[in-house]
């Protein structure tokens, strides 16, 4: 077995585990209170400000959706509701147990369609998704496996398609250091290093290279534009406040970054919005 497949494996058994818990009906009710829930959310839990950042989900209407690392599909429900096209992939075919109960208790004007197990194998149509997203999923693909998938999205794309990743960036090399240093729940220190070594075993994130630059390269390569929005340069602060006061610091912060020089947010940023337009075919 290569590394991408041990990747791919270890990404898949953890997975499974982690969706096999999912409750549907915390899914079900964010969906009933659409816009207090994307309200909230968008301003304040990061993934959802990288995401959505320039008011995404009011594009979204009619247009013919590929979500890669559907995951819990919060996401690609999301999307449905907001009267997009939705086809999810996940290596977890729990995914595929959720979408079937999402489908069966709400009415999507079009139901979302779960393409079981690996992207890479799955027969698509070319010229065929107008938006491919990953919301933190990148980042657990090998270097090899984003080339691969990567290339397979640019022949499935239309030629004015487009692919939306909100992912970790890790563009600083001593606050990376900082982050390994400190334990957080579930991931000791790097420096205690026997529990490290073991939790590095199931860890589903391979060794890889997260930097905004990275992307940029396979933009440049894969596509004629690529846009990069760092996300959490502020943000990523709120870890060392008091618990009580993280939620309304965060949306300060989401605010207070947007006024500071890109060159700045891009260096000290915790993740980002990477944005890839028309495909070179
Ligand atoms: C951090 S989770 C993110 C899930 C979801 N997008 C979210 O925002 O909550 C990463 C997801 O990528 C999926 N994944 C990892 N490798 C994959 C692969 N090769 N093909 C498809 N999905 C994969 C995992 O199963 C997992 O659901």
């Amino acid at each position: 077995m290569n590394s991408s497949e041990k990747n791919t494996l270890k990404n898949e058994k953890h997975y499974d585990n982690v969706y096999s818990k999912v409750n549907v009906n915390n899914i079900l009710s964010k969906l009933e209170n659409l816009e207090a829930f994307m309200n909230d959310a968008t301003r304040t839990d990061t993934s959802w400000v990288g995401l959505y950042h320039g008011d995404f989900q009011h594009q979204l209407k009619g247009k013919k959706i590929l979500e890669l690392g559907c995951g819990d599909c919060t996401n690609a429900a999301i999307m449905a509701a907001y009267g997009a096209e939705v086809y999810a992939n996940d290596i977890s075919q729990k995914s595929g147990d959720i979408i079937k109960q999402l489908n069966e208790n709400y009415d999507f004007e079009s139901e979302i369609k779960f393409i079981e197990g690996d992207f890479l194998k799955s027969e698509l149509t070319h010229d065929f998704y107008d938006i491919v997203v990953g919301k933190a999923f990148v980042h657990h693909l090998t270097h090899q496996q984003e080339i691969e998938f990567t290339e397979k999205i640019v022949s499935i794309l239309k030629p004015d398609g487009i692919v939306r990743y909100f992912e970790p960036a890790v563009n600083n090399k001593f606050l990376d250091y900082l982050r390994w240093l400190t334990p957080v729940p579930g991931r000791p220190s790097k420096i205690q290093r026997k529990k490290f070594k073991q939790w590095k075993l199931n860890d589903p994130h391979p060794d890889r290279d997260n930097s905004s630059k990275h992307y940029e390269k396979i933009g440049d390569t894969y596509f004629h534009t690529t846009n990069i929005v760092p996300i959490g340069s502020i943000e990523r602060f709120h870890r060392i406040l008091p618990r009580k006061h993280s939620r309304k610091f965060r949306r300060f912060a989401f605010r207070f970054e947007r006024k500071l020089p890109n060159l700045l947010n891009s260096s000290i940023t915790r993740s980002h919005l990477v944005e890839y337009k028309q495909p070179k075919k």
